[in-house]
């Protein structure tokens, strides 16, 4: 054992168990107990580094938690493997740490956490977008330091974005979500970029436009966008949603910045490095009326130099998904994924997730993204091999 402190938790469990993080709530906790799980769980807040978590791995290990922080990759997973180790869980729905393919060699199910973090990253992703657009941080560190001396009309004139164009990369769970509160809140048009259109969405604009008709309002437009290029030329404000891959790294880079409007605001809640944060301080250097709101960076917790001086700029550490709710659920969800599977319970087949929040979860594994790869089927327990 390293270093760090490590919290033992039901000593006397058949199936050894290490998470890399202290999670919210208990229910995790029980989750894994009742699975009769031995549960390490390392109380430092400081990230781990490989060699560490490979050490808390050691000869035994039959699970893990681990944090989008962390470098999932060959040498993890070949020493959870060698351990006897049958299930790892990111603690997140987000996978961009994880290395799919090194842990479908060794057999390894990686189980994420989808499905309960929608309604509250969207959120955040609306915070953001009327924090970028009227001023709120920059007025907030102007009252603060004691510099309001009265009501101007002029001060701190922002952006009204009823009736605007919204403009989503990424019209997922997430995305879907951002845009529905974004049309019914704020009668926003609507264009996104997808791989596949979203139907479910545009179904939803249709109705609550024949809602709007009804109370004698304009209908507003919600269209796929033929392009990346189009989205940002047309949008008053883009916010990302997509996942992290090599085709989205750098999506927003210096030459489509140029390509939004001057005054626009660009909201990032996805993954850091889908934006070139360098070029993105650049442009909001040279154009004081583009405003950007962040969740994430491209070097977390780092960020590119020049950013935090930048007063166009609202900036939160990474917590769009920090709702006590959400975070416990995230938890739940990890432990029911690494439980299921030493339980060998079936792979869940509905896309509906909630059950597992309820007090009786369902006997499945919530959601393993390799179970393809590695040829699990959803029918019966799953063929993981004990030590
Ligand atoms: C995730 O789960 O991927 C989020 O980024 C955590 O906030």
């Amino acid at each position: 054992m390293s270093r760090h402190p490590w919290k033992i938790h039901n000593a006397e469990g058949t199936f050894r168990v290490i998470v890399t993080k202290t999670l919210p709530g208990r229910r995790w906790i029980d989750l894994l107990t009742t699975a009769d799980c031995r549960i390490e769980v390392c109380s430092d807040s400081a990230v781990l580094d490989t060699e560490i978590i490979k050490a808390a791995i050691g000869h035994q290990c039959d699970g893990a938690i681990g944090q989008l922080t962390e470098p999932w990759g060959e040498t993890l997973f070949d020493a959870l493997k060698a351990a006897g180790g049958v299930a790892y869980s990111n603690y997140a729905v987000g996978y961009n740490n994880v290395d799919l393919d090194a842990a479908t060699r060794a057999g390894i199910p990686v189980g994420n956490t989808p499905g309960v973090l929608t309604e509250t990253t969207a959120e955040m992703a609306v915070a953001l977008t009327f924090a970028a657009a009227r001023h709120v941080g920059e007025a907030e560190r102007f009252l603060r330091a004691g510099r309001y001396t009265g009501w101007l009309p002029d001060l701190f004139l922002g952006t009204l974005l009823h009736g605007k164009t919204l403009g989503i990369i990424g019209a997922g769970r997430i995305g879907a979500a951002y845009a529905r509160m974004m049309v019914q809140g704020h009668g926003m048009q609507v264009i996104y970029h997808d791989l596949a259109a979203n139907t479910d969405l545009e179904s939803f604009v249709a109705d609550y436009n024949r809602f709007r008709v009804s109370q004698h309002l304009p209908p507003v437009v919600c269209r796929r966008a033929a392009s990346v290029e189009t989205l940002l030329e047309t949008a008053d404000c883009v916010s990302i949603h997509t996942v992290l891959d090599d085709a989205t790294r750098h999506l927003i880079d210096a030459r489509r910045l140029t390509l939004m409007k001057p005054d626009a605001i660009l909201i990032n809640t996805s993954r850091g490095p889908v934006v070139d944060e360098v070029a993105l301080v650049d442009h909001c250097r040279r154009h004081p009326d583009f405003r950007a709101g962040l969740d994430v960076f491209e070097n977390e917790p780092k960020m590119a130099h020049g950013l935090a001086e930048l007063t166009n700029v609202v900036i939160v550490p990474h917590i769009a998904s920090a709702t006590r709710w959400t975070r416990e659920g995230m938890a739940t969800l990890a432990a029911c994924n690494v439980a299921g599977i030493l339980s060998k319970y079936p792979l869940w087949q509905r896309p509906d997730i909630l059950p597992f929040l309820e007090k009786d979860p369902p006997h499945a594994i919530p959601s393993i993204v390799n179970a393809k790869a590695l040829g699990l089927s959803g029918q019966g327990g799953l063929d993981v091999k004990f030590k």
